[in-house]
């Protein structure tokens, strides 16, 4: 077989078989095949797609290429949820322990940030003596004593994402619908859970900007993930603006926390609820029979968590098990403080209209709390806290945001990028919901 003709035959929009697609990815990871080939390979599936069977060949391929974790020893079904990346997202803070609260077993493994978008291993990692390094045997044994467990990817899951994504990255091929399909869930299917519940993310600060491509995107890691013998369900969610008001780590945490005491943002509250319900229910934790019943008792059994005290407990267990101090849980100063803060105001009165969410994550990531390169440090400190939402009503003399750095020089270019990534008009302005299709 050459890798020639598999190039040639892509590039005529032909589909390639299972030994062809094995060839690739195996001759790639192994450094049998050189970057250059696999570059214009990867532009062909860009230009010409990759059908049902050639994706799910692609995903399964990519899985075996490393570890692949086994679960089996936990009794019951596994629980994991992804996000396909947004800006202020901290929803798995608040659904893992919501859903071991309720007596289901999350076994999770979670990213790093990158650019404008965070990753939940840097946000629990901004909590005093937290590791989210954990061997297989940590991580197993610590969902079967407290039903949780959140760490970093192994270095040898899915070597062969790495190594491709990080080609797609210079070569603009990240944007193909069955390549993100296919990276993320070799991930997700190489990290063992039964049941994969995706928050497919949809607008400005997402890699999705329009619905219809959400949509296709949901719709093709769902066959992937049902091909392969896992219960798999998307939420389409909003992300034409941060979520919640806090952007950057500790702060994020904070956030999640407010959460799981019942006194969290409204929209931010509404997605945590609503992915923990389709957890709930597509984990068979209810018998109930008829459908609308069924999730009537899911957001009445999430609410009664949450109201009394058993998540916000279950996020304490959690933080101990994995070597965390979970002290900031009452003072949240136990934190890493930032050395400077700065208010924000808007430059005039109206409505908020629009922003640009993937600018503010940027504005976040030059404070100090995103990565601009893979090996660059983060400051788990630095971020951004917005206190309005679109629609709201903006007066030029209240505070609108506040930056949070240790960078005292990047500050009067931070706050110009923050009220450059926002629109405000004298006309009345509505948001769009933030749970947009349950699929
Ligand atoms: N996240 C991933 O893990 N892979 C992609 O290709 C895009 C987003």
């Amino acid at each position: 077989m050459r890798m020639y003709d598999i190039i040639d035959k892509k590039k005529r929009g032909e589909a390639l078989t299972d030994e062809e697609i094995e060839f690739f990815v195996k001759g790639f990871t192994e450094g049998e095949i050189p970057d250059y080939q696999v570059s214009a390979l990867l532009m062909a599936i860009c230009l010409k797609g990759m059908n049902e069977e050639e994706t799910t060949k692609l995903t399964m391929t990519m899985m075996e290429s490393g570890d692949v974790m086994d679960l089996s020893d936990i009794p019951g079904l596994k629980l994991d949820k992804h996000s396909t990346g947004g800006i202020g997202d901290k929803t798995t803070l608040v659904v893992e322990p919501v859903m071991a609260a309720l007596g289901g077993k999350v076994a999770k493994m979670s990213g790093r940030g990158l650019g404008a978008t965070g990753g939940t291993i840097d946000k629990l990692d901004s909590i005093p003596g937290f590791s989210s390094e954990l061997t297989e045997e940590a991580f197993i044994n610590q969902v079967k004593e407290i039903g949780m467990v959140d760490a970093a990817q192994t270095k040898n899951l899915v070597p062969a994402d790495k190594k491709l994504y990080s080609l797609r990255d210079v070569t603009a091929t990240v944007d193909s619908i069955s390549l993100i399909a296919s990276s993320i869930m070799s991930k997700k299917l190489a990290s063992g859970a039964d049941v994969i519940l995706l928050d497919v993310k949809c607008g400005s600060g997402a890699f999705m900007r329009e619905y219809e491509s959400a949509e296709m995107l949901a719709e093709t890691m769902i066959k992937i993930g049902n091909n392969c013998g896992r219960r798999t369900a998307a939420l389409i969610t909003d992300m034409d603006q941060p979520l919640g008001h806090a952007v950057g780590n500790s702060l994020e945490v904070l956030e999640a926390v407010e959460v799981l005491k019942g006194c969290g943002e409204e929209r931010l509250t509404e997605i945590c609820r609503e992915l923990c319900a389709y957890l709930y229910i597509m984990s068979d934790i209810s018998d109930e029979a008829d459908e609308d019943k069924r999730w009537n008792e899911a957001y009445k059994a999430i609410d009664e968590v949450i109201a009394s005290g058993k998540a916000l407990d279950k996020f304490r267990q959690f933080v101990k098990a994995q070597g965390g101090d979970d002290s900031f849980v009452d003072d949240p100063s136990k934190l890493k403080q930032p050395l400077y803060k700065r208010d924000v105001y808007m430059d005039k009165d109206g409505y908020l209209e629009s922003c640009d969410a993937t600018k503010v994550g940027m504005v976040s990531c030059i404070l100090g709390a995103g990565r601009v390169r893979k090996e660059d440090s983060i400051d788990s400190s630095a971020g951004i806290i917005i206190n309005k939402k679109l629609g709201d009503r903006i007066s030029k003399d209240e505070v609108f945001a506040t930056l949070y750095t240790d960078k005292e020089d990047i500050l009067d270019q931070a706050e110009a990028d923050l009220i450059a990534a926002y629109n405000v008009s004298d006309n009345e302005a509505e948001a769009r919901p933030v749970v947009i299709k349950r699929i």
